[in-house]
């Protein structure tokens, strides 16, 4: 039987277990998505490098698991990293994971398309015991890798002595050797929003004249929620502006990485969990869905907008009409508009929502922006609830509620809603 929960037109693994999208890019014209796969059993265990291309970022085609750790400086998993084109060679700068030590850099060069991947034998090439000093670092790994001023930069994310997190940033003329260049930005743990002991997979890009830096707060185990700084970033100094949560559904989207498609548009994807017991993804044979691809732009308030890329649209199929919403595959749209003490409540796969009007405008008492006026899209994907209040995103994982109608009741509020269902991808 088809288990009712697995996605069909989200990117999820072929089997095994999925986390961290890794080396996002477009490479002649080619969408990449490598990810943390373990391609034997649905748990995180010998991380290997799952891949999956695609010319239009809806449909996936699984590719070759492209790195798998059988090398002494990745003994234990190939974790998180990037893909970068140096000099015409895609090379991946990846975590090499080795039990009970800090992870280190690692080098793999590919084949042109992107199918073969050749440990590099100098591998690792930057360690926390050989070139750094003494940061006290509890946490090192992940990488953003660029070309900047005839060189290459590198962030790495970090966590330190004193219960504060931060990413470390490095410079390299060849990939190969790196001298530690200063801590970029760090921050201790605090209530709101928590940042975390540790920042896992930094990432680091200019938005609409702002440089955004994302990161993911870990703390012991937990996966507390992504976050982004916006600010500026020049020399070796990030000066932050604020601090905004990238997904009010907390650790319910993880460790997004994002890249600049051939069209110039900042995409983002980020790692889904599964919120179900491990012997129940066990039994199913698979864990992890890709969210889906969001575009992200800077509001004119400096904050970050986020929406399903115009792709998706491309798998709508029939139009359904009002009382007869009902599926668990389907992209709806609701136009609301609030009065003061206004609100509209909907449930939809298992997952309910409200949003309100009390001042300010909020979904599940989260603000989103729009006083009162609200363009709110629902994507639903079995398990997988993505919802879009204003370009602000609220992802859920919900296994309950197979194929129940939409609900929705409203009170001093104006609702329109159109929905369709979703095809495969
Ligand atoms: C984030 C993360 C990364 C690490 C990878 C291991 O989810 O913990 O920090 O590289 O997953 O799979």
């Amino acid at each position: 039987m088809r288990d009712p929960h697995r996605p069909t037109f989200h990117l999820v693994p072929p089997s095994g277990w999925l986390n961290d999208p890794n080396g996002l890019g477009q490479w002649d014209g080619v969408h990449h998505a490598f990810y943390q796969h373990n391609p034997d059993e649905a748990r995180h265990d010998r991380i290997a490098w799952g891949h999956a291309t695609s010319d239009d970022l809806v449909h996936w085609r699984h590719e070759p698991v492209a790195l798998r750790p059988d090398t002494p400086a990745d003994a234990d998993g190939c974790w998180s990293g990037v893909l970068v084109d140096d000099g015409g060679t895609p090379t991946l700068v990846y975590s090499g994971h080795r039990e009970g030590e800090l992870q280190q850099a690692c080098l793999a060069l590919g084949s042109a398309d992107l199918r073969t991947w050749r440990k590099h034998d100098g591998n690792p090439v930057l360690t926390a015991h050989d070139d750094l000093p003494d940061l006290d670092l509890t946490v090192l790994r992940d990488h953003c890798v660029w070309r900047e001023d005839g060189r290459w930069r590198m962030l790495m994310g970090a966590g330190f002595g004193d219960g504060s997190g931060g990413a470390l940033l490095f410079d390299s003329p060849d990939l190969r050797s790196w001298t530690y260049a200063a801590t970029l930005a760090s921050s201790a743990r605090r209530a709101e929003p928590d940042t975390g002991s540790a920042w896992e997979c930094p990432d680091l890009f200019g938005l609409d004249g702002r440089h955004v830096l994302t990161f993911s707060a870990w703390h012991d185990d937990d996966l507390i929620h992504a976050l982004a700084w916006t600010g500026h970033y020049e020399g070796d100094a990030f000066t932050p502006d604020a601090l905004h949560r990238l997904d009010l559904g907390g650790g319910a989207f993880y460790a997004p990485q994002s890249y600049r498609d051939d069209s110039g548009r900042r995409i983002m994807l980020g790692w889904l969990p599964e919120a179900r017991p491990e012997a129940d993804c066990l039994e199913a044979g698979w864990a992890g869905v890709m969210s889906l691809p969001r575009e992200l732009t800077l509001r004119a308030d400096g904050t970050i907008h986020q929406q399903p890329v115009a792709e998706v649209a491309t798998l709508r199929g029939a139009e359904l009409s009002g009382d007869d919403i009902a599926g668990d595959a389907l992209d709806v749209e609701l136009r609301v508009t609030l009065e003061e003490g206004g609100s509209v409540r909907w449930r939809v796969r298992g997952a309910a929502y409200e949003l309100r009007r009390d001042g300010a405008t909020t979904l599940n008492g989260e603000p989103v922006p729009g006083d009162g006026q609200v363009d709110v899209r629902v994507v639903v994907d079995h398990s997988v609830v993505e919802v879009f209040a204003n370009g602000t995103p609220l992802t859920t994982r919900s296994y309950t509620g197979i194929g129940e109608p939409l609900s929705l009741e409203a009170e001093r509020a104006d609702v329109t809603v159109r929905a369709w269902e979703m095809g495969p991808a």
